[in-house]
């Protein structure tokens, strides 16, 4: 790999891999940092003696957590809740959204089916339409999602990125076309938050979303959710003992008091303070924060764009740069018949990425990985593609499919 862009800092010492295992699969989960996995460990040790738990472990390391959520949305820690999944949250919207036979739900085609279940039961439930904007054959999203958006529109439900090949949505331009129409936005960026910049305060979005355990770095069971200020009165899904505002004062439980705690954290799961999941989320949020995001992007791209180059050199269709946010990439074989066994092969050879919608190679590489191995994965592709050995076995190809 060309000198320039190695990266001058040595981020994978902080994480504990496998030295023959090439793990370019940051969309689907990452590893955990050191100090995510020792603060996983030493929530273990807490539980082995319970009788040491106290309200720090309970509401301090949330509110730390929530803190950090807020800095690296750049919104206000009001507006956080922590949920325990996106398809938690995306419920909770539809169901606060009340929603008329004439109304429309924009939803991308072939999105995440998180975002899809909660709108499509909210659209059987009122008779209002569900519209799946059709993937554009070239890059651009933003255009099509425009120009799906009418005077019927209610709801846009958009990524910032494309989680099957990392093509990128222009959430500020699709911001002021909901706004036109008074539609509400809502952004699910389990494929972008804390690997790629996004910001509240500019795309001001009604409500965002994401998972913990992919970008993010922490554990599976924490998911995030923003909530615009207007909607703090919204029901919860569950009336949860925590939310409560007393809740702190473990003498007063039985009052049975409505009043919720502040913002959005009336909107937290029950069984909130989370004694494992949540030091873990936070020390990966810490880490997050240490490099920042910015620095993470940039590697990452960094990263991606040399990839990028030397697999279209391999005669490989690649997400041009232009069309992606740029910490996800995604190529295709000219013939996409041969996509499960190039796939199989890739996992003999210890790589390890996924294939999307039959035809998307997902190569979504993180601070832990490094130029060599970028080297490395091109090396294997330019063997495997001139070799063709691996495209004959058909039921070889059925077998990587489905791993
Ligand atoms: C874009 C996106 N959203 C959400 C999720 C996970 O959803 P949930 O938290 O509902 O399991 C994933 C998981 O791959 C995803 O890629």
């Amino acid at each position: 790999m060309h000198k320039e862009t190695r990266k001058p800092i040595d981020y994978r010492m902080l994480f504990a891999l496998d030295d023959d295992v090439i793990h370019f699969n940051a969309a689907s989960v990452t590893p955990h940092p050191k100090v995510v996995v020792e603060a996983g460990q030493a929530a273990l040790e807490v539980r082995r003696r319970p009788w040491e738990i106290s309200t720090h472990h309970f509401s301090k390391n949330m509110e730390q957590l929530r803190g950090l959520i807020a800095k690296h949305l750049h919104c206000s820690v009001n507006s956080v809740a922590l949920v325990p999944t996106v398809s938690h949250g995306m419920e909770t919207v539809a169901r606060n959204i009340e929603l008329g036979s004439s109304d429309e739900v924009l939803i991308p085609s072939a999105d995440f089916p998180s975002c899809y279940f909660a709108w499509r039961n909210a659209c059987n439930r009122s008779g209002a339409e569900l519209v799946l904007a059709p993937r554009p054959r070239l890059g651009d999203w933003t255009e099509t999602i425009l120009q799906h958006i009418g005077r019927r529109t209610r709801v846009v439900v958009v990524p910032q990125t494309d989680w099957s090949n990392g093509t990128h949505f222009d959430l500020k331009k699709i911001r002021e076309a909901t706004k036109a129409v008074g539609a509400l936005m809502v952004n699910d960026i389990s494929q972008s938050f804390c690997a790629a910049p996004y910001s509240v305060e500019e795309i001001q979005p009604d409500i965002v979303l994401s998972v913990g355990y992919k970008w993010q770095l922490g554990p599976h069971g924490l998911s995030f959710m923003y909530v615009a200020p207007e909607y703090y009165d919204w029901e919860p899904l569950e009336t949860n003992w925590l939310d409560r505002a007393n809740s702190a004062d473990f003498t007063r439980h039985a009052e049975f008091r409505d009043d919720d705690l502040p913002g959005a954290r009336r909107f937290d799961s029950g069984q909130r303070s989370q004694l494992q999941l949540v030091p873990m989320a936070l020390a990966a949020q810490s880490f997050i924060n240490e490099i920042g995001v910015a620095d993470i992007f940039q590697n990452i791209c960094g990263l991606n764009k040399w990839i990028a180059a030397g697999l279209s050199e391999l005669g490989c269709v690649v997400v041009p740069d232009a069309d992606r946010t740029g910490h996800l990439l995604a190529f295709s074989l000219p013939n996409w018949e041969y996509s499960a066994s190039l796939m199989l092969a890739l996992k003999e050879n210890n790589i390890s990425l996924s294939l999307r919608d039959h035809k998307y190679f997902r190569v979504s590489p993180h601070i832990y990985n490094t130029a060599e191995e970028a080297d490395r994965f091109l090396e294997v592709m330019k063997e495997l593609l001139q070799s063709h050995m691996y495209f004959t076995s058909r039921s070889r190809a059925t077998d990587a499919a489905s791993g």
